[in-house]
């Protein structure tokens, strides 16, 4: 379907996001932002209540009539109070997949699919490295638990045809007021006990939360927007003890007493650990070709405006 069938279609159509895990960190500011810019949104939860439907609703009545579909369902990944044991795992996986393979199915069944269908994933598909530099385009996704984790995601997100624009956004670790990584460490940097975890050599890609839901509201908004996104910063190229060090910063502690991977392990695991002690240095190429500009591009202030 050309572009212009689509600008005529987006007239006809109530502007009716869905949005699945639309509770969480993430979907809540992407809700507000939404609803900011003169959309109805409609969530997906566990638990119903108004404005929401359930997923045995989404599964048994089909999609409701929407322009756009969202998914950001997913289990905490790094709780630190779950053990990395199997039945941990199968629930980080099955939160994910079943809920996207869900929505992918309903949309494909919809007899009004809507135009855009965009899934949030992980920059845990690139390969940890201390040299290499990825783009939406490198390779990965086959090496650990969780780069398997996204490839399988994207794959149950995937629809046959093209009546619908797809768009998948790589996200770094968000940083935002209440919620994410960044809620569980600020208190020991307030208390001038943080510091960087592991190394604090290996790269730490990174995002602040108005960011993401703006790429996200650009991705169902802007109907050349198609394929995957890199959701990080620009200047996300920071190690994890530059991190720890603009934090420490923005708080006006010092922030010198690491973390030792040995913690870190001991507490998550050693294969869940990973995703704390490596990182990979992502920069967002298709993102900012798409012509997404960004509300913080650079650490200190994306820090500052969390902490204020
Ligand atoms: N935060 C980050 O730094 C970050 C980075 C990269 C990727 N992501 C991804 O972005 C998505 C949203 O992240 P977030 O930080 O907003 O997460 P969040 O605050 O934990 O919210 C996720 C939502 O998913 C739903 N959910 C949780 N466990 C579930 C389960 N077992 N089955 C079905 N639904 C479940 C919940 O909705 P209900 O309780 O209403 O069902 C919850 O509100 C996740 O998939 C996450 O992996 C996040």
């Amino acid at each position: 379907i050309h572009q212009t069938e689509w600008t005529s279609r987006t007239s006809q159509l109530e502007e009716v996001p869905v949005l699945g895990g639309g509770t969480g960190f993430i979907g809540t500011a992407l809700t507000q932002l939404l609803k900011a810019r003169g959309h109805e949104v409609t969530l997906i939860s566990r638990k119903p209540a108004p404005g929401r439907i359930t997923w045995d609703e989404l599964a048994t009545s089909g999609l409701p009539r929407c322009d756009a579909a969202i998914n950001l369902a997913g289990e905490n990944i790094l709780n630190p109070l779950r053990r990395w044991n199997e039945a941990f795992q199968k629930e980080v996986l099955s939160s994910r997949l079943e809920t996207t393979h869900l929505l992918a199915r309903a949309i494909t069944k919809a007899p009004h699919p809507p135009q855009a269908w965009v899934l949030v994933t992980g920059v845990a598909y690139y390969q940890p490295s201390p040299t290499a530099e990825y783009d939406e385009d490198s390779p990965g996704g086959d090496f650990d638990f969780f780069s398997n984790l996204v490839t399988k995601w994207e794959a149950a997100a995937r629809l046959p045809g093209d009546s619908t624009r797809q768009v998948v956004v790589r996200s770094g670790v968000v940083l935002g007021r209440g919620g994410g990584a960044i809620g569980h460490m600020l208190l020991p940097f307030r208390l001038g006990l943080g510091g960087p975890i592991g190394s604090g050599h290996q790269f730490f890609p990174w995002i602040h939360i108005r960011d993401l839901v703006g790429i996200l509201a650009h991705a169902v908004e802007a109907s050349h927007v198609q394929g995957v996104l890199n959701g990080v910063a620009p200047a996300s190229t920071t190690t994890n003890a530059e991190f720890a060090q603009a934090l420490g910063a923005a708080l006006g502690r010092p922030a010198f007493i690491p973390l030792p991977s040995t913690v870190v392990q001991a507490v998550f695991g050693r294969e869940r650990a990973i995703m704390l002690l490596e990182g990979q240095k992502v920069v967002p190429r298709r993102t900012l070709a798409s012509g997404y500009q960004y509300s913080f591009p650079e650490l200190g202030a994306a820090l500052k405006e969390v902490v204020a």
